[in-house]
């Protein structure tokens, strides 16, 4: 339970003083009386490793400082239905909290602790019923002001320290993605075989689902995107219900979920195995742009050079297949490029697939964040092209992106994906050895 002590110490540190409140995430109703599928809150689980729903954490800062965690009680007759429980003493025990209370106790103790510190820091204004909850608190410790109690008088979000604490990666965390990352390059290894003219965009779904769950993940990252053909210029398709045809390309955005953190990959191979020629040329030219977008990831660097690098090869490159007219310039001056490449080369990913952490630096003006090794970053340059009369015919409806998974190392990056195959010979060597 070590990184999660650690960080539970680190953060205390952080806040100086008051006290911290972070619940992990709701149960969810679907339907009357089942629930959508359990996932822990991100910063919760950082904090705690603790997975069950119905957990909240206090952090005391100051001269004694104190992690206390609210869970469910034991209790056998919900225990035979849903599944075992901690309980407040293995928790405590098992999780290296000071203390630990159950859930039905948390309003009765909050006044108690936050009375007399100076700050109470948590997530502001995400839930309006936990927002009330606080409140309520506060207005509890008010009510003993004739007491002698004072209510704490600085209201701070805890999301920027520990968004600052998750964007740089531990040991723990960087295994974990490196893991996520291989099995996802498993997952489109083995899509990758499975495509062929004719069959079902969710039929490739499950080869990838198949790969995460007989890995260990478990779940996809995010709703994956299985697309054939013009589905692939849709940014967000998630149908993945369409037939796969023979000549189009098909695009895959799918990572899987290892120990809660994220995997995100896309790659983009022909249905029937063989790339045309338009689509080799435009494939060509968006991994140019992932090649150029890597050099510029590395310390120092700041977030957006690697997506200025890459607008500028994919510029270069719609100019020369005749698909925008102008020169590289005024391309990327006037925005033009927009047409072809509307998304950022990339984000932050951690254990949410977009994950915490500011793109611009808080000093600093308007400059950009710069990126530090352990940082993990995608690199996710594409090429969308919808019908249109002054574009060349062979370019319609084909969708591409190509999405790495990378650390920021001392001397540049090391791609996590790595294994996924990606070159047009490896997709066409790969395909062409699960048809003989
Ligand atoms: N899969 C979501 C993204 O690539 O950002
Ligand atoms: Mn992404
Ligand atoms: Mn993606």
């Amino acid at each position: 339970m070590q990184p999660y002590s650690e960080r539970r110490a680190r953060l205390i540190e952080r806040m100086g003083s008051g006290v911290a409140v972070i619940a992990t995430a709701p149960e969810r109703l679907r339907n009357r009386d089942t629930h959508y599928g359990y996932r822990h809150d991100s910063y919760f689980y950082y904090l705690t490793g603790f997975t069950e729903p119905e957990a909240v954490l206090v952090l005391v800062a100051g001269d004694t400082p104190r992690s206390i965690l609210f869970c469910r009680e034991k209790n056998e007759e919900r225990e035979i239905w849903d599944g075992w429980r901690f309980g407040p003493d293995a928790a405590r025990e098992k999780f290296g909290f000071d203390e630990a209370f159950t859930c039905a106790e948390l309003d009765a103790k909050l006044p108690e602790l936050i009375a007399d510190q100076p700050a109470l820091h948590y997530v502001i204004g995400e839930d309006p019923a936990w927002d009330g909850r606080m409140m309520a608190a506060l207005n509890a410790v008010r009510a003993q002001a004739r007491a002698g109690r004072f209510a704490p008088s600085g209201l701070f979000d805890i999301r920027q320290p520990l968004d600052d604490m998750r964007l740089i990666k531990d040991a723990h965390e960087q295994s974990l993605m490196r893991r996520a990352a291989d099995i996802s390059a498993r997952a489109h290894r083995r899509a990758m075989r499975a495509t062929r003219p004719g069959a079902m965009e969710y039929e490739i779904e499950a080869e990838l689902i198949h790969e995460f769950r007989r890995s260990g993940s478990e779940a996809p990252a995010y709703g994956s995107i299985v697309a054939g053909g013009a589905n692939a210029c849709v940014l967000h398709y998630v149908s993945n219900d369409a037939p796969l045809r023979d000549g189009d390309l098909l695009l895959i955005d799918a990572g899987c979920e290892l120990g809660g953190y994220a995997s995100d990959v896309t790659r983009a191979w022909p249905v029937n195995g063989r790339f045309s020629t338009a689509q080799r040329d435009l494939y060509q030219l968006v991994l140019a742009a992932q090649d150029a977008a890597f050099a510029m990831v590395r310390p120092g660097a700041h977030f957006i050079d690697y997506h200025d690098a890459a607008v500028r090869v994919l510029a270069q490159g719609f100019v020369d297949l005749k698909m925008l007219a102008g020169s590289v310039d005024s391309v990327i001056e006037q925005g033009t490029y927009k047409r072809f490449y509307m998304h950022r080369t990339g984000h932050w990913l951690g254990m949410d697939v977009h994950d915490a952490g500011e793109y611009r630096a808080r000093s600093g003006g308007q400059e950009w964040r710069t990126l530090e090794t352990g940082m993990v970053l995608t690199v996710e340059p594409g090429c969308y092209v919808r019908p249109a009369d002054d574009v060349p015919e062979a370019f319609w409806n084909i969708g591409i992106r190509i999405e790495d998974d990378v650390l920021v190392t001392a001397d540049g990056c090391d791609i996590y994906t790595v294994n996924t195959p990606k070159t047009v010979a490896d997709i066409e060597a790969v395909m062409a050895e699960a048809r003989t």
